[in-house]
């Protein structure tokens, strides 16, 4: 009864989940699971700044350290996520900041936090979603305050911070072309040949069974990410059912599928060494929690309601 853990490790490959703190500190069932099956997680949300500073100049690293710990102690990989992001705590949202004081906020943020954890991690997802359909930088709270400079200035603060872990740009439809995935490429390109410490390009991956999905696609923009210098990991796939007249095993089977097809895609890219899904199970999938309307699509991870594994589970396997 083999895990795709220990064919991941034949193929030195970090399979990641993303791991959640509430059912970390009431589901002992969880915490084998993701000790069993997995070799890396990411932490969700509790290293978010949300999260993390909850007054100005207050920090809470509870919950991180809590869970760091964990995974440190069962010898699972850690993934930072994420410094830098649109969302902020509401009281820097509705503060009256100058931006010089926001800049030397975000500074002071990302350099404690990095500095914390250092030696601990593999990587930190440093800057996530920041550019939108078209290519252009989002009108985010960074780009409003401190102008494009954030970028590039939140990853030479985390490197100053650690100069060993690696330094992730992660963001949502870079897995097929588009102006986003071109323009992003084409920005953080110029950002490294400026000298600006970026490592990778995480690719998010939220995937929907309604919408088609072309491995060999995926496969030429992994090598043109690679071909550009970047490392390439799949941060967060998750695959939603569609809504359709089709039953069940139909549907998970599809799913199945795609999850094989993208592992396979990850194998064959020497750039690509890590492939984590959002979630180590149904029940706690973010699907669940934050998209009410698509509540009966929401098993889109590897594991069921009881914990058990699915069709998709089986076929990962089967391309190892
Ligand atoms: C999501 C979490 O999964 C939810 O629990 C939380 O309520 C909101 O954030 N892209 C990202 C992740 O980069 O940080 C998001 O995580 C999902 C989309």
């Amino acid at each position: 009864n083999e895990t795709i853990r220990s064919l991941a490790e034949d193929h030195s490959l970090l399979f990641g989940t993303a791991i959640r703190y509430q059912p970390f500190s009431e589901d002992p069932e969880y915490l084998s699971l993701i000790k069993n099956e997995y070799n890396a997680v990411t932490i969700e949300n509790e290293l978010k700044m949300e999260i993390m500073m909850p007054e100005e100049g207050v920090y809470d690293f509870k919950q991180a350290d809590e869970m760091i710990q964990f995974a440190t102690e069962n010898e699972l990989s850690i993934r930072g996520h994420t410094l830098v992001w649109e969302r902020v705590p509401w009281w820097l949202e509705n503060g009256n900041y100058s931006n010089e004081e926001i800049t030397s906020l975000l500074k002071q943020y990302v350099q404690t936090t990095v500095e914390r954890y250092k030696g601990k991690l593999y990587a930190w997802d440093v800057v996530n979603e920041a550019f939108d359909a078209e290519g252009n930088l989002k009108d985010n709270f960074w780009l409003r305050h401190i102008g494009p400079d954030y970028i590039a200035l939140a990853f030479q603060w985390a490197r100053e911070a650690d100069p060993d872990v690696l330094l992730f740009y992660n963001d949502y439809e870079n897995d097929v072309w588009s102006p986003k995935t071109d323009a992003t490429l084409t920005y953080l390109t110029s950002l490294r040949e400026r000298g600006v410490p970026i490592d990778g390009i995480g690719l998010q991956m939220h995937l929907d069974l309604a919408n088609d999905f072309d491995p060999e696609e995926l496969q030429d923009v992994m090598n043109m990410i690679g071909h550009a210098g970047f490392l390439v990991h799949i941060t967060e796939l998750d695959i939603k059912l569609q809504h359709s007249g089709e039953d069940i095993e139909t549907k998970r089977k599809k799913q199945a599928d795609r999850y094989a097809d993208i592992m396979g895609v990850c194998l064959e890219n020497v750039r690509c060494d890590t492939y984590t899904v959002w979630g180590a199970a149904d029940p706690y999938s973010w699907i669940r929690f934050t998209d009410e309307a698509s509540a009966e699509q929401a098993d889109p991870l590897l594991f069921d309601h009881e914990l058990k594994r699915k069709p998709a589970y089986h076929m990962i396997k089967e391309v190892m």
